[in-house]
């Protein structure tokens, strides 16, 4: 070969980009699917071309269950599932972010995924062949069906979607309801169908999925917490260049502090955008109705306590008390 096309193929091969695929199951207009793109953007800008991020939102690659499988043999780079999926992936710890009422506000939920509580989650991922970068905000959880759910009572019955979450389970059997695990791709069509009654989510996943045009009633509820962990294949990771891996480390840093900014934000405006859109009646439980909400799904904390671990909760429960104070 003459030195002339050596070179070119050696020019080829510096400019040809490391490709992080990053799959995930909502809508890009949402706030999972901004930080996404956010951190597309800085990754890129901040490797000079060197890494190209392809994002596949709204399941396009892979549903919920599928995409771990993925992510572990690599063929997908990045995920970012929400915290629920992680229980029935046998990291039991991360079944304490589905506990009905363990974070009172987004403050202690905050000291939670940002310090060290959130640390050690991650690095419970390593065995699984994941490394953990991140927690990514959403946010508390709404409660819909085509009746109005004002008391436990209202849920007598209803079969409702969860993501396959055993805590989740035991939540909707608290409240007399059938659960229904159902990826997340699937829910619009069996909420139409009839499969199921009702489902929870946050506002902004219930909005892009359109939810509102299957749902007569939903109720703001705030009983639960959705959010993501950000993740990526480790032999992968570890395999990067070591400036690559530090510049999407800082890149994956910027784009939490993006996403954990505007979540509520955004759950804030499709909440009003549901209303505006008219075809679902939004319900704010009142006090004494907050009051039996938590009577009837709190006992879940109890019973799932050992299979979580007692002290993990009890350190959460120590955050939120030290900054009722
Ligand atoms: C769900 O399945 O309801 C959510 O986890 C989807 C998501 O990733 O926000």
């Amino acid at each position: 070969m003459c030195l002339v096309s050596v070179t070119g193929l050696l020019n080829a091969q510096a400019q040809t980009p490391i490709v992080i695929k990053f799959s995930h199951v909502v809508a890009a207009d949402t706030p999972k699917g901004k930080a996404a793109l956010r951190f597309k953007e800085l990754a890129e800008k901040a490797s000079n071309g060197r890494v190209r991020i392809d994002i596949y939102p709204d399941s396009q690659l892979y549903k919920d269950k599928e995409e771990l499988e993925a992510l572990q043999l690599g063929a997908v780079q990045m995920l970012a599932p929400s915290v629920a999926k992680f229980g029935a992936f046998g990291i039991r710890e991360f079944d304490v972010f589905e506990l009905p009422y363990i974070f009172p506000s987004r403050d202690v939920l905050n000291k939670v995924t940002q310090g060290p509580i959130g640390r050690d989650l991650l690095k419970k991922l390593e065995p699984k062949g994941i490394t953990g970068l991140a927690f990514w905000d959403n946010g508390f959880k709404i409660m819909s069906a085509n009746k109005p759910l004002h008391h436990p009572a209202d849920f007598k019955g209803l079969k409702m979607r969860i993501q396959a979450s055993r805590v989740l389970d035991a939540q909707m059997r608290a409240l007399g309801a059938i659960p229904q695990a159902l990826p997340f791709s699937e829910v619009y069509q069996a909420l139409k169908s009839g499969f199921v009654d009702g489902t929870e989510n946050p506002a902004s996943n219930f909005k892009t999925q359109n939810m509102d045009e299957v749902q007569s009633d939903l109720t703001v509820s705030n009983h639960g917490y959705l959010g993501y962990a950000v993740i990526v294949n480790k032999k992968f990771w570890d395999g990067l260049p070591n400036d690559i891996r530090t510049e999407l480390e800082a890149a994956v840093r910027d784009a939490t502090t993006y996403a954990n900014e505007i979540a509520q934000r955004e759950n804030e405006r499709d909440l009003a955008d549901i209303r505006k859109r008219g075809k679902t009646t939004i319900y704010q439980l009142s006090a004494q109705e907050q009051l039996e909400w938590r009577r009837a799904m709190l006992p879940v904390q109890q019973q799932m306590a050992s299979s979580i671990g007692k002290e993990l909760i009890e350190e959460i429960n120590k955050q939120a008390s030290q900054a009722a104070e």
